[in-house]
């Protein structure tokens, strides 16, 4: 998703905002721009590619400003090129954006036909001209709020105006921005990570908060132009570890540092000798959980991948119905929600789009609405009734691993909490279960101490055109999160299935090009998976078998083996993840791709 920073204070606004616009590259991009005041107006520079090529035209010679504006670009209207890089102008006016102008061609054709001509292929740039257009009538702050009335969809957007020069207006709605304020100094950023280096100090704003940063200070109002009163929050120093911390790769190091990542999921989360979990932490009302009729989980991608498996845990654990849904499809089905439900939203960043939609729809159904989510402050846990933070730190690599593993975490522990409530789960059945959950990040390190096995399968591997994941029960879900880590970093195309689905159709596709990865869970479903295997084997296909180290003298005829210590069923789901991510990691180095920032893909989608 786009990337967006501002900076006005003493400094050399340049360099801080080229700076934050790198530790805003996890967002994915494929352009870049700065925008600063000089003797001739307003100057931008801005290029297709990565932040050192337009360092390279920022820096060839060097400008001096104390105000600056920058921007990453993930294209959405537009091939990525030079041309509809960020910023964008209109003859006064400079912007940048992050978001979707939904009614832009509209706009487009009321600006051409006043005279307005459009230099690149972007919604965003009907914003500049028609910002401009205002701006001949009204004043900076008055033209921006007239063109966001005109103007509909999802932004975030920073303005420069030539005729006011010492001054950044920042909007948002439906995508983040957050304030940062420093010494002397302020910052206007689509997360954190931008400005943290130089300040805690921030300030989340809200949809339809308008600032105004100068020199001097900052202003916030509606956009009706009423000042607003927005609380200052502290985010502590970032934990230490943000960068790659001697790692080839963030995602490398993210994988890696799941035992430690998972243990600070559940630290003051858990009391192991009562068998319970510290209802406190999810901010969440027992009176409430007893009345719960069923729970609706929302989410995307690989979120969406840890809710299918919350479902069984939560079903099989606390007994209590769970429905699962791709978020962007939940916002359109009317959904049958009320006041009985619970809505949980899982997000690693807390800006995904379609699971902010989603979970506003449930709310405004009259659900209560939980988010476990990995930004502290982000959206959907400022909007949810209450928030769990799974606390795996700052996910860095555009592929989820860690956070995909916390969020599994989590779902156990607020199984075990609903099962308490509910009186499915025993005390000594819970200590059990808890005590289990602890030995995971040992294990975890355990299996990571194999990497070397799982490297040579990658290299027998690599150059494969499909693969096939195969899974039963809460491991179906896992095959499905296996495919995807495979396809969104080697660009292999990968598939996830039900292995009970094979001879429904997939197995038309297997011969010796096509690995198949087996997951083969220890309980009743192995004997049907063990048979799978032979489906495969015996059409000439490939056997990668993961299970448990116990049991693969039982596998006769895998052409790879991948064992894992053992577990119970539904943290078996956890410690499959992890020679799955390792394996998709392993085979897209050997394929050369960027792992960290995977083509088209983007960290946080922000918009639909
Ligand atoms: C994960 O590997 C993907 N990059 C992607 O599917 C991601 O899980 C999805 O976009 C949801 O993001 P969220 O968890 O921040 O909401």
């Amino acid at each position: 998703m786009c990337g967006i920073i501002g900076y006005i204070g003493r400094e050399d606004a340049v360099d801080l905002v080229v700076e934050g616009l790198r530790h805003l590259e996890y967002r994915g991009y494929d352009s870049a721009g700065v925008a600063f005041p000089a003797d001739n107006g307003i100057e931008v520079r801005r290029c297709k590619g990565k932040i050192k090529d337009l360092e390279a035209i920022v820096y060839n010679d060097k400008p001096a400003a104390n105000v600056a504006i920058g921007h990453t670009r993930w294209a959405t209207h537009g091939v990525p090129s030079e041309y509809n890089a960020h910023p964008h102008s209109s003859d006064n006016i400079v912007l940048v954006h992050n978001g979707i102008i939904e009614n832009y061609l509209d706009l487009k054709k009321d600006l051409t036909d006043l005279g307005y001509r459009f230099t690149s292929e972007t919604d965003t740039e009907v914003l500049c001209h028609l910002i401009d257009r205002y701006s001949r009538d009204y004043t900076f702050e008055e033209a921006v709020r007239m063109a966001l009335k005109d103007a509909r969809g999802a932004y975030a957007i920073l303005v420069l105006s030539a005729s006011d020069p010492q001054k950044i207006i920042g909007v948002r709605k439906d995508s983040p921005l957050v304030l940062g304020i420093g010494e002397g100094e302020f910052f206007l950023a689509s997360d954190v990570p931008a400005f943290h280096a130089r300040t805690g100090r921030v300030i989340f704003l809200e949809d339809n908060d308008m600032v105004v940063l100068s020199p001097e200070g900052y202003r916030i109002m509606d956009l009706s132009g009423n000042t607003l009163e927005r609380e200052i929050e502290f985010i502590p120093p970032m934990a230490a570890g943000a960068d790659k911390g001697g790692y080839k790769h963030y995602m490398l190091k993210e994988i890696h540092e799941q035992p430690r990542a998972l243990s600070d999921t559940l630290r003051g989360r858990i009391f192991p000798e009562r068998g319970e979990v510290n209802l406190g932490e999810f901010m969440l009302d027992e009176g409430m959980l007893r009345g719960i009729n069923r729970i609706f989980i929302g989410a995307c991608g690989t979120s969406w991948h840890a809710a299918l498996a919350g479902k069984y845990m939560i079903e099989q654990i606390a007994r209590v119905p769970v429905e699962v849904d791709l978020a962007s499809e939940f916002r359109y089905r009317s959904p049958l929600i009320g006041e009985k439900d619970l809505f949980v939203s899982i997000t690693q960043s807390g800006e995904t789009a379609d699971t902010l939609a989603a979970q506003r729809e449930a709310k405004r159904r009259g659900a209560q609405t939980l988010s476990i989510c990995n930004a502290l402050g982000a959206t959907s846990a400022r909007e949810a009734d209450a928030v769990f933070y799974t606390h795996s730190g700052p996910e860095i690599g555009v592929a989820s691993t860690k956070a995909f593993t916390s969020q599994l975490f989590s779902l156990y522990l607020f199984s075990l909490i609903m099962a308490r409530i509910g009186g499915s789960l025993g005390k000594q059945d819970a200590v059990g279960m808890i005590a289990e959950l602890l030995r995971v990040p040992e294990k975890i390190e355990k299996i990571i101490g194999s990497e070397d096995a799982i490297v040579a399968v990658a290299k027998e591997l690599f150059k494969a055109k499909d693969f096939l994941y195969l899974g039963r029960g809460i491991l179906h879900p896992i095959a499905l999160e296996g495919a995807l880590k495979l396809k969104e970093i080697s660009y292999i195309h990968a598939e996830g299935y039900p292995a009970g689905e094979m001879k429904h159709g997939p197995i038309a596709l297997i011969d010796e090009d096509v690995p198949v990865v087996f997951l083969v869970q220890s309980g009743v479903l192995k004997e049907k998976v063990l048979s799978n295997i032979s489906e495969v084997k015996a059409r000439g296909g490939r056997a990668v078998v993961v299970m448990s180290d116990k049991l693969l003298g039982e596998v006769q005829q895998a052409d790879y083996t991948i064992g894992i210590p053992d577990t119970n069923p539904y943290l078996e789901a956890v410690l499959m993840a992890v020679p799955l991510q390792l394996l998709a990691y392993h085979i897209g180095v050997l394929r050369g791709c960027d792992v960290d920032q995977p083509r088209n893909l983007a960290k946080s989608v922000t918009v639909e």
